[in-house]
């Protein structure tokens, strides 16, 4: 029995080794990672890259809190800076952390403006922000609050692409409007263009905040470093986490110019946000980022990826709805009674491991170094899992290989 708690379903799967897109389990059989940690291993498994660079600075510096300077954290900010253009980063340990930290920034910077009111934090539908309080609050999905009630105050929800309730939500309240300009965890849902443009324009002329979560989305998931350079919509503080550091536990807010001063010193901490092992593992993604030409090649894999997830959505019309997709953050839809767990479960018995997402779909979020072969292999995978369901007439047949807890 495990010792750990309940808290996961985890699939009845132990992993011992991965490299590039592959994991390798205790038996030695290999899977390919078609979820890569839920969006997180964008250069794929045990990078040579990464290791040496966690290996270096796990020789040379651990931890000194945040009570001093230490160089791969001055660096890494000044890069993500540079590069995003920003003006200042914060950096803690996860993405429900770096969204706390955004939400505290837009208030704090509201109090010291003297608009004490101007408080409410709008979030939109089928948002995912985290599991910590204050981003939890922001989330709108409730079966991931329920019970564990009260929830903060000053919480507010806007339909996702909405343009009309936008406008008429956002108002001398609202500290910030946080938006993920593609939606993950409830089934890769993209952001409007001109819902992010008229946000950008309704914040400046309201004095709101416009934050976006690129979380799931950023880091090169959808071709360009940021999420927000595929939208031409720029935010005034982005969170980052997952990817960033291609595994290591990493955030970050990346804040412009004239909100950067809203946190002043006591305001808000961590005891190991940035600290210099993911700070340099960070550092070692963005410069073999540089390397590998990503952008194109995102772009091109999340193309073709897109392409393949169609051809099987309309080869199997009665278990399979249109799949949605942007970069390589992909959803297929799958049709009741087919259940979305079932299908990953049946897939990974197939050797391919993908995520599920809200709204009954299977999940896409490989590592950005996948090659077409191997999203071939992946969909090869998934045709024989669909063909068997529809062969036998039933959907039902997939429920019982469904994953257990671990
Ligand atoms: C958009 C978004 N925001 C925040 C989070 C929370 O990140 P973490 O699990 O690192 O706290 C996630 C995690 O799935 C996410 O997808």
């Amino acid at each position: 029995m495990s010792a750990l708690l309940e808290n996961y379903a985890r699939a009845p799967v132990t992993f011992v080794r991965g490299e590039g897109c592959e994991l390798y389990d205790d038996a030695g059989r290999a899977y390919l990672d078609c979820i890569g940690g839920i969006a997180v291993c964008a250069l794929g498994h045990a990078h040579p890259a990464i290791a040496d660079a966690v290996a270096e600075q796990a020789r040379t510096l651990v931890h000194v809190s945040n009570l001093y300077h230490h160089e791969p954290a001055g660096t890494l900010a000044r890069e993500l800076t540079a590069r995003g253009g920003f003006a200042r980063a914060f950096f803690c340990n996860s993405g429900t952390e770096a969204n706390e930290a955004a939400i505290k920034l837009a208030r704090k910077r509201a109090f010291r403006r003297g608009e004490s009111a101007r408080t409410t934090i709008l979030a939109c539908t089928g948002s995912f922000h985290g599991r910590t309080y204050g981003a939890l609050a922001a989330t709108a999905n409730d079966a991931y609050k329920q019970g564990f009630g009260p929830m903060p105050d000053g919480f507010a929800f806007v339909p996702f692409n909405d343009v009309a309730a936008l406008e008429a939500a956002i108002d001398e309240r609202t500290a910030a409007f946080v938006v993920e300009p593609v939606q993950g965890e409830s089934g890769v849902h993209p952001a409007e263009r001109a819902f992010l443009q008229r946000a950008r324009e309704v914040c400046d002329e309201r004095g709101a905040l416009l934050i976006f979560d690129e979380i799931q989305c950023g880091m090169g998931r959808l071709g360009p470093l940021f999420a927000f350079e595929a939208f031409g919509v720029r935010p005034d503080a982005v969170t980052m986490a997952k990817a960033l550091a291609n595994g290591l536990p990493i955030g970050a807010v990346l804040v412009a110019a004239h909100a950067a001063d809203a946190l002043q010193p006591g305001d808000h901490g961590s005891t190991f946000g940035g600290s210099p092992i993911p700070a340099a593992a960070a550092l070692a993604h963005l410069r073999v980022r540089d390397t590998l030409g990503l952008e194109e090649h995102t772009a091109r894999m999340g193309a073709y990826l897109a392409r393949r997830l169609q051809t099987i959505a309309e080869a199997h019309p009665h278990l399979t709805a249109a799949p949605r997709a942007m970069g390589l953050l992909a959803a297929l839809p799958l049709r009741e009674p087919l259940a979305a767990a079932a299908c990953a479960a049946a897939l990974r018995e197939h050797g391919v491991l993908v995520g599920t997402a809200g709204g009954n779909a299977l999940r896409f979020a490989p590592p950005l170094v996948i090659d077409e072969a191997q999203i071939d292999r992946a969909i090869d995978a998934l045709a024989a899992v669909l063909a068997l369901r529809q062969a036998q007439g039933d959907t039902e047949g997939l429920r019982v290989t469904q994953g257990g807890s671990g």
